[in-house]
């Protein structure tokens, strides 16, 4: 299998994982970035790297461009590039809230969109949204991280029914907690107290998670669309 695939914010932590899993497997690989340089051992692994902000559209459609200059149409799409900013709601600016639905939810919604364009001509597709058991479960402090999270189940329940005739399937990877920089921003007391509440009493690695959407995206899991599969040590207990 060769496909082209495109992973969002595949520089680092999770989208790096998976990245770096379909590029193991022989797919045609393209991550976007949105700083920074992409790491040189993926681009040694022959992955194109693009700069992209997902949250400007004229960005998207460039970064489309050059994919598919080099890889055809996508054929796999990852959404994993997302934000947290946490406050409590008394703190939450207007700001914080609309940041992270503009990155998370709407930022996803530009490259599915994108993406679907291309799609419908080849009648097939795999779109994979990394969500997150926060999402499901509710989380203190990420009242907007959560809303963007949850959101996106709904967004990929729609296109899995908007599309499914079409042959192309929305699936929703809800990873725990996962040792990425976005968690080794927390302090060691918060990070002993999430280990405290996973049965499996520790945080993921990001391969975990690539292990997830690699099958989603494989002739194997041809009739799953519309699913939420929870990678979190058991923490949502199956939501
Ligand atoms: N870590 C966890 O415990 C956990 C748990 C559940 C779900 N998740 C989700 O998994 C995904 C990846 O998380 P991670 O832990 O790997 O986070 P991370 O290490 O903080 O990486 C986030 C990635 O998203 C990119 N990104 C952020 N804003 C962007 C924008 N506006 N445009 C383009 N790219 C942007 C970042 O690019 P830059 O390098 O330029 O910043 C980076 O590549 C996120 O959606 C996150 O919500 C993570």
């Amino acid at each position: 299998m060769s496909r082209s695939v495109l992973v969002t914010g595949g520089n680092r932590g999770i989208g790096l994982a998976i990245a770096r899993a379909f590029a193991d497997a022989g797919d045609k690989v393209a991550i976007t970035y949105r700083s920074g340089e992409p790491p040189a051992d993926l681009v040694a692994l022959g992955v194109l790297a693009v700069r992209c902000d997902i949250t400007d559209a004229e960005q998207v459609e460039q970064a489309y461009k050059e994919v598919e200059a080099a890889h055809g149409n996508v054929e796999v799409l990852v959404a994993n590039a997302g934000i947290t900013r946490d406050q409590l709601l008394m703190r939450m600016s207007e700001e914080d809230f609309t940041t992270v639905l503009d990155t998370n939810l709407t930022g996803t919604f530009r490259v599915v969109k994108r993406a679907n364009r291309g799609m419908l001509r080849a009648r097939k597709g795999r779109v994979v949204l990394i969500s997150s058991v926060v999402g499901l479960l509710g989380q203190a402090g990420q009242a907007n991280y959560a809303a963007s999270k949850a959101g996106l189940v709904g967004f990929a329940r729609s296109l899995a029914r908007e599309l499914g005739s079409r042959n192309i399937t929305f699936n929703v990877v809800a990873p725990g907690f996962v040792d990425t920089d976005m968690t080794r921003a927390l302090t060691d007391e918060q990070r002993e107290g999430i280990v405290a509440q996973v049965p499996l009493a520790r945080y993921a690695q990001p391969e975990e998670i690539a292990a997830a959407v690699r099958f989603l995206a494989s002739d194997d899991a041809a009739y799953i669309t519309g699913a939420v599969i929870p990678v979190d040590g058991g923490l949502g207990m199956g939501h």
